[in-house]
């Protein structure tokens, strides 16, 4: 089955994910592209329609982001968004005028029910506006289809060309009726068939993975327990089948009994070979004496790809290495500042295991958001309390323990850790909220307990809410719940006398605290 697309091409809007996981929950496969990419790559693609997101610039910023013009003789229908509006309407012979009256924010917005565009769409409604430049004289052929209070020719068409152009955001979810917009661009105006479903997904990875491994070859992977290494294991497994090795790195920095649970289930319920290494002594004396931030990162990074090599090793000839990559790591964002951006954190991931061990890279999910992702482990049978879990780090709790890691910290943690998700869960938040887990201040405090002095560790509870980690506000949990696990902390993990909850944001602060 050959599945329809829509490509998004990206000139550095902060909505692009939006605008392809609008298209996808359509049952339309959708791709980002930067706006550079070529003619020839687009043709390839042979997308039923295009789309061209917002973007910070103005069309009269020295280099702002152009596409090439020639999309617009495929004949394939183009939605222009904002800064894309503007750009059709400059390359048309339309004017566009900088700074006469920005426009943000929530506004009224006039539709002309004869487009395609808005059918079954009230002709009055609120939209999501994001704009400085306006578009103030159409191209010739253009036709207004709407007008807001403050942009005269806020949509316009040319049917001719299949051309669409909204100066609003159709994908935020401020704006009414928006993805009625994006329904109707898809299979109003495109003619897409809705054939972009999970089911789909899997069966074609499956034969995509049999392809490209073939009969004979074997794959490894290395699983943390987490939804995506889980959930590409699983798939590849269904592939492969025996052929598929995991290797469970246990570096001592995971949480109670985390092994043994992820252990358990990919054995039992996949039948999965998996290695687990037992490797805590060695993380641990690799950690001894280190308490700045990054080198913690870095050592963790580095015993991670001896470990793992050694593992595979043992277990004989890999070709692959599967990992589980998302798409959100895959796209190739225009940078609206240009030029690179800062390093906060070094991830830790797999990187440098690929070309170490000279392995070529298998990557299942790398077309999926996290969302798909989740669906995808629900129809393969994993099990609901691995599929919900919140993001955990690679470094684990290493990066959760402020100071020197030491065994007997990591013990205070993950016990502290466990009374704070068990207690969220009683709550009935732990799937509303993005994360929720505690840290260890390295810093002790006097205390009282029965009649004794007592001069222990800070633990602090943090829980945000956050829709991908880039941005997050911490969680108003209810103080009655706040006192309990407070409670919990102190009477049954030894070595705490006091318990703080953080109140940061992200940013300025970042949602892990190293
Ligand atoms: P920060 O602390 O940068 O975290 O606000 C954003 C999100 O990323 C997770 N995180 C990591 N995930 N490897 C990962 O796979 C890492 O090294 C890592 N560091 C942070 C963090 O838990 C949060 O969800």
């Amino acid at each position: 089955m050959k599945t329809d697309s829509i490509l998004i091409l990206d000139f550095g809007s902060q909505y692009n994910q939006l605008i392809a996981r609008r298209i996808r929950e359509k049952g339309v496969h959708s791709l980002i592209k930067p706006c550079q990419v070529s003619f020839e790559e687009i043709k390839g693609l042979n997308p039923k329609g295009i789309v061209l997101s917002g973007g910070p610039s103005s069309v009269y910023d020295k280099n702002s982001p152009v596409c090439d013009k020639a999309i617009f003789n495929l004949g394939v229908p183009v939605l222009a968004i904002c800064y894309g509006m503007q750009l059709v309407t400059q390359f048309f012979g339309g004017t566009v005028e900088s700074g006469i009256k920005s426009e943000y924010g929530k506004t009224f917005f006039e539709a002309d029910s004869v487009s395609p565009l808005f059918k079954d769409i009230p002709s009055r409604m609120k939209v999501w506006m994001s704009h400085g430049d306006q578009v103030v004289k159409m191209p010739p052929g253009f036709i207004k289809t709407g007008s807001s209070d403050n942009t005269s020719i806020a949509a316009f068409m040319n049917l001719e060309k299949h051309l669409f152009g909204l100066q609003f955001h159709p994908e935020v979810t401020h704006t009414d009726h928006g993805t009625q917009m994006i329904e109707n661009f898809l299979f109003e105006i495109c003619r897409c068939t809705p054939n972009w479903s999970m089911d789909s997904f899997i069966s074609e990875t499956i034969t995509h993975i049999q392809n490209t491994v073939g009969e004979k070859d074997r794959v490894i992977c290395g699983l943390s327990g987490g939804v995506d290494s889980t959930v590409a294991s699983v798939l590849i497994h269904r592939a492969i089948g025996d052929r598929l090795t995991c290797v469970l790195v246990d570096n001592g920095l995971l949480r109670k009994n985390e092994a043994n649970k992820i252990s358990g289930m990919i054995r039992s319920n996949f039948g999965i070979t998996l290695l687990v290494a037992n490797a805590e002594e060695k993380f641990l004396s690799g950690l001894t004496g280190i308490t700045d931030p990054e080198i913690k990162r870095k050592t963790i990074g580095r015993i991670f790809i001896d470990v793992f090599e050694d593992q595979a090793k043992k277990a004989g000839h890999f070709r692959y290495l599967a990992q589980g990559t998302l798409y959100p790591d895959v796209i190739e964002s225009v940078s609206a500042k240009g030029g690179p951006t800062a390093t906060i954190k070094s991830h830790h991931n797999v990187g440098g295991l690929p070309e170490k061990m000279n392995l070529a890279l298998i990557e299942p999910l790398r077309e999926l958001f996290k969302d798909e992702v989740r669906k995808v482990g629900r129809i393969l049978g994993i099990p609901e309390d691995i599929i919900g879990r919140q993001p955990f780090p690679g470094p684990g709790l290493a990066v959760r323990i402020l100071g020197e890691v030491t065994k007997e910290r990591c013990d205070i943690l993950r016990e502290a850790d466990s009374i704070v998700v068990e207690e969220i869960k009683k709550a009935g938040l732990y799937k509303k909220i993005w994360q929720s887990f505690a840290i260890l201040l390295p810093l002790k405090t006097v205390g009282v307990m029965g009649d004794s002095r007592t001069y222990e560790n800070v633990v602090a509870i943090r829980a945000v809410e956050s829709s991908d980690g880039m941005t997050a506000d911490w969680v108003r949990l209810p103080y009655d719940l706040l006192g309990h696990v407070s409670n919990r902390i102190i009477n049954e993990v030894d070595g705490v006398n006091r318990v703080v909850f953080d109140v940061s944001s992200k940013p300025p602060a970042t949602i892990e605290w190293e």
